[in-house]
């Protein structure tokens, strides 16, 4: 039996904006170009600051920028798992950066280890790990000099659990959570505050194939009982302004699960 029916159902999410919230801010976003990274980049946009939004794809970027133009984006198109792009992102913020929102990721396709391709590990790894590392050592490295700073790292469901994906994607959400705990215990005296926001489901254009017949017949009927119903990116938004903002002064070192209640199920 689902318990899907059992999930909370509250009205329709509408978003607030605070006014003025980023003012006079510097916010790196990445995986700006869509799903919840995008709904971050205009969230923060519409509360006053300046949102130096990173993705991989040119286009969805473009496309930002021409479904808001009211907003003012600096786009920067770059891999994150790349170094060199990584310093044109943070030279595009100029180099003063007071938020860092970690959102880029990419799904594996659902396989258990013994059928993990190095292919798929690597590119996973190289993302989600890698990628986050690059960005966080290079932006924390300018925020320890200024004394201040706020970093949000998207985590996951799998990050929390080992049912909500392959190995590769639960192994590299486990780092990123690792990533963000002790991250935010070096740098607690430093005025610089690291925490997680793990989501549930969320209506984006991540791409998760369950191309492994065992991960489908497995998770699948596990992800069937427990998942509650897909969240929009705004309302995961909500969460990761909260901790990246001055709303959350004592907040640092959490994994906040954004998800429905799943993973209390
Ligand atoms: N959608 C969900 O159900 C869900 C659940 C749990 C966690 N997450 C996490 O949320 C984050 C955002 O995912 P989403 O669902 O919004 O997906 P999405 O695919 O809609 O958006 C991700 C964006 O990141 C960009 N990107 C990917 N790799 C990149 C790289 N190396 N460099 C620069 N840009 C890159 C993509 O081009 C894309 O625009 C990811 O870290 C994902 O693991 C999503």
């Amino acid at each position: 039996m689902s318990d899907i029916a059992t999930a909370p159902q509250g009205p329709e999410f509408v978003e607030k904006i605070v006014p003025g919230r980023f003012e006079g801010k510097t916010a790196i976003v990445t995986g700006a170009g869509s799903g919840i990274g995008k709904a971050v980049a205009i969230r923060i946009a519409r509360e006053g600051g300046r949102v130096v939004a990173a993705d991989w794809s040119a286009d969805r970027l473009e496309e930002l920028k021409s479904e808001h133009p009211d907003l003012a984006f600096v786009t920067v198109n770059g891999d994150i798992s790349q170094e060199a792009d990584v310093t044109r992102i943070v030279v595009a913020a100029g180099l003063v950066v007071d938020c860092l929102a970690n959102v880029a990721g990419i799904m594996d396709e659902f396989q258990p280890i013994h059928e993990v391709t190095d292919a798929i590990w690597e590119k996973v790894f190289a993302v989600n790990v890698t990628g986050m590392m690059r960005m966080s050592r290079a932006v924390i490295g300018l925020m320890v000099a200024a004394g201040k700073g706020t970093v949000v790292n998207v985590a996951s469901e799998a990050g929390i659990r080992g049912s909500a994906a392959g190995t590769a994607y639960t192994a590299s959400k486990h780092a990123v959570v690792g990533m963000t705990l002790s991250s935010s215990v070096m740098y607690a005296p430093l005025g610089i505050r690291v925490n997680a926001v793990a989501p549930g489901g969320t209506k984006t254009n991540i791409v998760a194939n369950f191309s492994s017949q065992m991960g489908a017949e497995r998770l699948g009927p596990l992800m069937q009982v427990v998942l509650p119903p897909a969240a929009e990116a705004a309302e995961l938004a909500a969460a990761i302004t909260f901790l990246l903002s001055d709303d959350s002064p004592n907040i640092t070192g959490v994994v906040l699960p954004s998800d429905g209640g799943w993973s209390a199920i």
